[in-house]
């Protein structure tokens, strides 16, 4: 047997990835890891705004789904999944890489944040996450993975995150509950904690630049992670190769999380 007997790790493999606005966006990083490695990759865009952007890349996909997908609109995330019902019957991965939260509130400190703000960030960076579980699960019967990307503003302060901080560490915490529900139906779900990437999400943190100058100066492997180390890593947890792992924050940070 040689190298080009092997199939594709992900030959066969349905994928939702939901959070892509550009060819930054780490979703886009993901949806392209699956693909190479054989899945089948079902794209989604935010509205008719974000849409143009979104298509070529879908098409460079060939993907078989493109739909809208904005996770504050009452029903969209349920049509989401009943066109994946009615298309595929089934699926195998599901990526949200989806955050936001209202400008006044993520520019000031936690302690100005109104409380409207903080339960919109959590609605949007959250809980949409709790309910794509709740509707992909009955499309996974053989099991799957699900994945939600946090930031080590979850675990530690990091100056300018702001309200993201709790809400990611939120995050996490129901990855943790989600992989205790889900487990016993071979649902691994995943929390994957990037390093800093220049994103248009990203563009929205105060003295982002200087995030990025810090971590590639402070990680053990000496340079900045991208979009495709975050995608690849995805790709290999939703593997069997990974099948005992979940619940996990998986860091795809070069170590920088490591140091003091
Ligand atoms: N860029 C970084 O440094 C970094 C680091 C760690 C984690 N993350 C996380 O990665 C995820 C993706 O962000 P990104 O950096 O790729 O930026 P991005 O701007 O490319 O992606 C953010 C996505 O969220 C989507 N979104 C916002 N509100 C939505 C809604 N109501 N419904 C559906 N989609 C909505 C946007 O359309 C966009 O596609 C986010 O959860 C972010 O917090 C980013």
């Amino acid at each position: 047997m040689n190298a080009n007997t092997f199939r594709p790790v992900l030959a066969g493999r349905r994928a939702l990835v939901a959070g892509i606005a550009n060819e930054h966006s780490i979703a886009w990083g993901c949806a392209r890891a699956f693909r190479e490695l054989g899945a089948d990759v079902a794209v989604t865009y935010l509205n008719d705004k974000a849409k143009p952007w979104v298509e070529p890349l879908a098409k460079q996909l060939d993907s078989p789904l493109f739909l809208p997908l904005d996770v504050a609109k009452p029903g969209e995330l349920e049509a989401v999944f009943d066109r994946i019902r009615a298309q595929w019957g089934s699926l195998d991965i599901v990526v949200h890489s989806i955050a936001w939260a209202p400008k006044g509130d993520l520019e000031g400190g936690l302690i100005d944040c109104s409380a409207d703000g903080f339960a919109k960030a959590m609605d949007i960076s959250c809980h949409s996450f709790v309910r794509m579980a709740k509707l992909a699960a009955p499309l996974m019967p053989e099991g799957g993975t699900l994945f939600a990307m946090s930031y080590h503003g979850a675990q530690k302060v990091v100056p300018n995150y702001n309200v993201m901080g709790p809400v990611k560490a939120a995050l996490e915490a129901s990855c943790r509950y989600l992989a205790y529900e889900l487990g016993p139906r071979k649902i691994r779900v995943h929390a994957i904690s990037p390093g800093p990437l220049k994103t248009r999400a990203a563009s929205g943190l105060k003295d982002f630049d200087l995030l990025l100058n810090e971590a590639v100066q402070r990680a053990p492997v000496g340079e900045l992670v991208d979009i495709m180390d975050v995608g690849f890593a995805c790709a290999y947890l939703a593997t069997p190769f990974a099948r005992r792992i979940t619940g996990e924050t998986m860091y795809v940070d070069g170590g920088v999380n490591i140091m003091g």
